[in-house]
């Protein structure tokens, strides 16, 4: 019901140990091993392109098409994935979006030349850009109120730790023949968990409704909220069943209604500004920006590391606190300290002084960027656009929120070099901290609150639903 939307909150684990249960957390889980394929394959390329471009003779053109091939591939594949997700079922996506990505795996291990590698670094990313964002949409249509910005954040979590897993296996397969292939190749395992898991878990009740199988979401509700004495299944089906009255099925047409228009405006806003702060400079990157600062190649990448590490250590807080202070608070702190971290690069950069005497400052920014980034907008853009739309129109617009996240993606990671020479390292640091300004802005004007509220709440409160619904 609309009038009891704010639950109480405890916090993450008391939450789980009093509503949640193995199954949910199992489903979970495996829904969020999509969030590790994105995050490998983000991670992998950096280490993996340092052989590739001697063995199959890539240019610096070839390279870079290497690299971006993926994520036009994942721009592709979260558009198509909004209609599957509707049709055919949040599940099924998923399943197939798992096989896609072993093929793409398999591919890039055996290609015999630069095409062929950009041919199927464009497959995985077809498969990339539907996980990334049905994973945190499956979860959000499974998960309790209470708990729901920390399941969801368990695919940002996986994100993170697809990232270190690559730099780890990037490092193991560094001094091994034919090394680069065994990197892109591994990757078919969590592929193969993924399409196989898939088929173990339940239909959302939320993509069942909107199918009118009432029953059967029914019974997947009493599954899944079988240990939690608070919940009330009928309520939560009739809370379903409002919200599709009111809204229905929708069309893309629907997404700039005068309703749903300022909804969409915040899930752009929030895809694009987590991409333009520069995250993916510095995760592609972390080792160049690194050396700049004097360091070998090779206490550098063991430095990248510690920037894995970190990244994954500061997700866990984020599902930790998510559920206990918010996701407006979470994200404007960790959103004004990454734009103070970015000042703190670009001054480091411009002071020779400072370069000279405190040479570990640009390490310490960068990981004070990172963390930032790990507690703030890395989990609460994907979690927020998983929330703020109506079940009628929410795959479509997470669809465009995500295909604005990767295109911003691309445009940040091909310029970012360029951008480098024209304006200077720090230049372009400052560059990114103004951008992190204009951020903080947007998102106290215009990002809600969401944390201990039913789905149908947030969307009824949102569109102004609430005054027809009573
Ligand atoms: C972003 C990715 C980024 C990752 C880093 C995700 O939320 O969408 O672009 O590489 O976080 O942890």
């Amino acid at each position: 019901m609309v009038e009891q939307a704010a639950q109480e909150t405890g916090g993450f684990i008391r939450g789980m140990r009093e509503s949640g249960n193995g199954l949910l957390l199992r489903i979970c889980s495996i829904a969020a091993i999509g969030g590790l394929l994105f995050g490998y394959d983000t991670g992998v390329i950096s280490g993996a392109l340092l052989y590739i471009k001697d063995d199959l003779h890539a240019g610096k053109l070839a390279q870079e098409w290497i690299v971006s091939s993926l994520l036009v591939g994942a721009i592709v594949g979260a558009v198509l994935s909004g209609y599957l997700a509707d049709a055919i079922s949040r599940k099924w996506t998923k399943v197939i979006s798992g096989c896609v990505y072993v093929v793409g795996a398999l591919g890039c291990a055996f290609a015999m030349s630069v095409p062929m590698l950009i041919g199927f670094r464009f497959v995985l990313g077809l498969s990339v850009g539907t996980a990334s964002f049905v994973a945190p949409l499956y979860i959000s249509e499974v998960s309790p109120p209470r708990v729901r910005g920390g399941l969801v954040s368990f695919n940002q979590l996986a994100v993170t730790c697809g990232i270190l897993i690559s730099y780890l296996v990037n490092f193991a397969f560094k001094d091994v023949d034919n090394g680069w292939r065994w990197m892109l190749g591994v990757a078919v395992i969590p592929g193969a968990v993924l399409a196989v898991g898939m088929l173990t878990v339940p239909h959302t009740p939320r993509w069942l409704m909107s199918r009118g199988r009432e029953d059967e979401a029914r019974g997947v509700l009493d599954e899944l909220r079988s240990d939690d004495p608070d919940a009330d299944v009928e309520q939560e089906i009739e809370d379903i069943k409002e919200a599709n009255r009111t809204e229905g099925a929708a069309t893309v047409a629907d997404l700039v209604k005068p309703k749903i228009r300022p909804l969409l405006w915040v899930g752009i806003g929030l895809a694009v500004f987590q991409q333009f702060v520069g995250i993916n400079t510095v995760i592609y990157y972390a080792p160049t920006i690194l050396a700049d600062t004097g360091l070998t190649k090779s206490s550098s990448v063991t430095q990248t590391v510690f920037v894995g590490v970190t990244n994954v250590v500061f997700t866990i807080i984020a599902v930790l606190l998510l559920d206990r202070v918010g996701r407006r608070t979470l994200l404007l702190t960790g959103t004004i300290c990454l734009t103070l971290s970015l000042i703190l690069l670009a001054v480091y950069f411009t002071s020779s002084t400072l370069q000279q005497d405190a040479p570990y400052l640009a390490l310490v920014a960068l990981l004070l960027y990172i963390a930032s980034f790990a507690v703030g907008l890395g989990p609460v853009f994907w979690l927020m656009i998983s929330e703020i739309f109506p079940v009628g129109v929410r795959s479509k617009a997470m669809s465009v929120s995500t295909v604005a996240n990767w295109g911003a993606n691309l445009l940040v990671a091909s310029t970012f070099l360029t951008l480098g020479s024209a304006i200077t390292r720090q230049g372009t640091f400052y560059l990114y901290a103004g951008l992190g300004i204009l951020a903080i802005v947007f998102f106290a004007a215009r990002v809600p609150e969401t944390k201990g509220r039913t789905l149908e709440d947030i969307q009824a409160d949102l569109t102004g639903a609430s005054e027809s619904r009573g």
